[in-house]
């Protein structure tokens, strides 16, 4: 039984059934668009009455119009937000809150909103910040210049990505030299609690956001409330906040937020990218926490849990938003993430499915970050798929594999003295 529920095919067996099953990600936008509205009478709102409500779990019955999955539903005037994700029968929908549900309770009067979430897009956004559902959280007033669109999209189709590769540099000596990170391409920050991740994705955006052309996006998901603060006034001292954006769903947030705030930062990221035709740098800190989220609500719909407890469709979501993050004609989206390593495990399912997705990953050892030596980065177990002598040079990689040649007889040595000890080996 053990073998069958580790072993690969069984996962994506699960996984296969699962996408028809419960379709949560990949809803084109035009899909709304073009989706005849079921609505018998559309001039007056569409009520439903609350039925349950467990946790972060919110059942909902309509007795006619069953709304979409994806439709955000509001209750309380507005005050609470779910969404849909499933429909149970004829007359129910089950839905997962986006917002604290304290004070929901049986029989009061849910107000479909007829649409999915949407972000906020447009010039105006620019130098604010944001939470999941585009309100301003800079104490500053609502942004004007701007539109809303839904943060359900589909990925560029293949004819339209860029096949070009280039590489994108950090003035860090360290990952410029071994691991090269690529223009439009996603590179990873590997590593458990407290190695520097955080540190080191802050030191690039210092070192690119400022001779960067285009925009930057950071994207907080399920971290400290404190660092998206500080990183807020560093960004404002540093003078890079013209061309930036933030928007967050710390660990504060219910999960329904966490899971949702990547997709949202996905679209501003699309827009900037499709009707500005600018670059954009995409900055995400933790892609583990968006998984986490994902776990949580297949968790609290009731969904079996799949291999050492993740949901069934972690695949289908993550990929759902990592393939978003893509190059076009027209713009890139380069994109740096930092992974969170449960327990410094890197068989871990989470992260071995990032892994997949990424051009190049940099991982950061608790040894090194121990004996003080920053940035953490591990060149032996980091790779990058931009280090080839086409891309790079001939000069550069071969300068490259010698480094990394010394560093590996390094670290053979010491293994060699740890076992026989120093005087064994000078003698
Ligand atoms: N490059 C660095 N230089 C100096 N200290 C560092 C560096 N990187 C990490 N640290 C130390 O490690 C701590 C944890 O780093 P952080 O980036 O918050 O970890 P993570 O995001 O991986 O959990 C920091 O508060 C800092 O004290
Ligand atoms: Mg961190």
């Amino acid at each position: 039984m053990r073998v069958a529920v580790d072993s690969d095919v069984f996962a994506i067996q699960i996984d296969a059934c699962h996408i028809d099953a419960i379709p949560i990600t990949n809803h084109a936008e035009n899909e709304w668009s073009e989706m005849p509205d079921p609505r018998v009478n559309t001039d007056l709102p569409n009520l439903g009455v609350v039925v349950s409500v467990r946790g972060s779990v919110v059942d909902v019955r309509f007795n006619e119009n069953l709304p979409p999955i994806h439709s955000m539903l509001h209750a309380d005037e507005g005050r609470i937000i779910v969404e849909v994700l499933a429909q149970r029968d004829l007359q129910h929908v089950r839905a997962i809150a986006l917002t604290p549900t304290q004070g929901l309770a049986r029989g009061m009067t849910v107000t479909d909103t007829g649409g999915p979430l949407k972000a906020l897009v447009g010039k105006g956004i620019l130098s604010r910040m944001f939470d999941v559902f585009g309100n301003a959280i800079d104490r500053q007033p609502a942004p004007t210049d701007v539109q809303w669109r839904s943060v359900h999209r589909a990925p560029p189709t293949l004819v339209k990505r860029s096949t070009h590769s280039e590489i994108f540099e950090t003035g860090i000596k360290v990952i410029d030299v071994l691991l090269p990170l690529e223009r439009g391409g996603k590179a990873g920050l590997f590593g458990g609690a407290g190695v520097g991740k955080t540190v080191l994705l802050t030191e690039m955006i210092h070192n690119m956001v400022g001779h960067q052309e285009g925009v930057s996006i950071f994207c907080g998901i399920g971290e400290r409330c404190r660092e998206g603060e500080e990183l807020y006034r560093e960004m404002k001292a540093a003078g890079v906040l013209p061309n930036m954006v933030m928007i967050f769903g710390q660990m504060n947030e219910p999960p329904g937020s966490r899971f949702r705030v990547g997709h949202a930062a996905l679209t501003m990221a699309e827009y900037f990218r499709d009707d500005e035709h600018r670059d954009v740098l995409l900055l995400i800190d933790n892609i583990f926490r968006f998984i986490q989220a994902g776990s949580e609500v297949s968790g609290l719909m009731g969904r079996m849990p799949s291999r050492l407890g993740y949901q069934p469709t972690m695949g289908t979501e993550l990929s759902g938003l990592e393939e978003r993050i893509a190059n076009t004609d027209t713009g890139a989206i380069t994109s740096i993430q930092a992974v969170y390593v449960p327990a410094d495990d890197f068989t871990d399912p989470a992260a071995v499915h990032t892994f997949s997705h990424l051009s190049a990953s940099i991982v950061l050892s608790r040894k090194r970050a121990s004996e003080g030596l920053y940035p953490a980065i591990d060149p032996l177990q980091s790779s990058s798929k931009m280090a080839t002598p086409g891309i790079v040079g001939e000069r550069h990689y071969a300068l490259a594999q010698e480094i990394r040649r010394t560093l590996a007889q390094y670290a053979q040595l010491k293994d060699i003295i740890a076992m026989l000890g120093l005087g064994r080996v000078i003698n």
